[in-house]
């Protein structure tokens, strides 16, 4: 039997603004999904970064099992009923359909799963970002599985040396999922090609070369496309699985040190550098900066080790330091070109109603 890992993410509310869940509202969610998960779910883990909560589940029902999925979107409307009651801001925020239909997809919450057969050691990473995007993903996934500059294994590891398949998502197509596999060494300037263009190509899931097994499953929703409307930026989550014939856990954190700028930030409408944070940071300065934390487990026969937090080391101290430098660089020009997201990309819908009322101001002078 496959062990299936599952994250699922949501923001169903947080105090004082967008900052961070209650520990009253992530009591709830963990105690209903103790509770609805019982006979099915081998173990659970459930944290916060900024104002999502992510669920991590392992089981033996598959990718997109009903039930799974089900059972999360349970738990997200039980945590509203807490938020609601509790006045936190955003009761709700990522639950956008009133309805559950057979999967979470193009329901709002984030989900990235992966079933494979557990090797006799399964180390494995959680990455939950807030105020950014999926994309914000591209250029760590690229250094860590495709650039020896970055990922020594590639030279020195000759199965991880076999290269990787990238599946890209063409996420502006909104009525189907448009994918590509793409092959990494030969294939790599056309990943590069698709990968520097975070808001419309997303990583959906790498495999080895090797032996075939995937690596890594991200989240792709993009709320605003199922909404119609800005309703909260998408704040992916990532599995990835490592050593042996993946790149190392150290490998797969060490391009997070460049903290490289990404859409989300503030109303989702500016750019900022992805700052590596511990679990359980919440949200601050200008409604960010744009965070990441990474928990790393071991399991075996779907039992979860404790988790190791893998942001939380004195090195990444330095690195949070360049992170809030990065973004003071880029805030200190407020609106001015690249500190905000082009036109296309702005989540709120008021610029728009702005812009016309110019539009029609503007005239041509004879
Ligand atoms: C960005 C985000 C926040 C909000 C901002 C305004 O993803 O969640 O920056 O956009 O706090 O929030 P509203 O419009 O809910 O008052
Ligand atoms: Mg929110
Ligand atoms: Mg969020």
């Amino acid at each position: 039997m496959k062990l299936t890992l599952t994250v699922i993410k949501a923001d169903v509310g947080s105090i004082g603004g967008h900052l961070a869940p209650s520990v009253k509202l992530l009591e709830r969610v963990r105690r209903a999904i103790e509770e609805g998960g019982k006979g099915f779910i081998r173990d659970r883990y459930i944290a916060h970064t900024g104002d999502d909560i992510a669920i991590v589940l392992t089981h033996e029902l598959g990718v997109e099992s009903e039930r799974v999925h089900r059972l999360c979107w349970e738990a997200f409307q039980e945590g509203t009923k807490v938020a609601q009651a509790q006045g936190l801001y955003a009761a709700g925020q990522d639950l956008l359909k009133d309805a559950f239909s057979g999967n979470l997809r193009g329901l709002g919450p984030a989900v990235a799963e992966i079933a494979f057969d557990e090797r006799p050691n399964e180390p494995f990473l959680v990455f939950a970002a807030d105020k950014t995007e999926p994309g914000a993903y591209n250029l760590p996934l690229y250094l860590a599985f495709a650039d020896p500059m970055y990922s020594s294994g590639l030279m020195l590891s000759p199965a991880v040396g076999k290269g990787f398949t990238f599946t890209v998502m063409d996420v502006e197509h909104t009525h189907a999922s448009r994918v590509i596999d793409l092959v990494t060494p030969e294939e790599m300037y056309d990943l590069a090609a698709l990968l520097r263009d975070n808001a419309r190509f997303v990583v959906e899931k790498i495999s080895s070369r090797a032996d075939g097994e995937q690596a890594v499953a991200c989240s792709t929703t993009r709320l605003s496309h199922i909404a119609g409307k800005y309703v909260g930026k998408d704040d992916p989550v990532m599995l990835v699985r490592t050593q042996k014939n993946f790149p190392a856990t150290g490998e797969v954190l060490a391009p997070f040190k460049v903290c490289h700028l990404v859409a989300g930030f503030m109303r989702g409408s500016h750019t900022g550098p992805l700052m590596p944070v511990k679990v359980g940071t919440s949200v601050s300065f200008f409604d960010g900066p744009p965070m990441v934390s990474c928990l790393a487990f071991s399991v075996h026969d779907g039992i979860l080790t404790e988790p190791v937090d893998a942001f939380d080391h004195p090195y990444w101290d330095a690195i949070r330091e360049k992170a809030a430098r990065k973004a003071d660089d880029l805030r200190e020009q407020g609106f001015s070109g690249a500190a905000m997201l082009p036109y296309s990309e702005l989540e709120y819908g008021g610029i728009k109603e702005r812009m016309d009322v110019l539009e029609g101001r503007f005239h041509i002078r004879h």
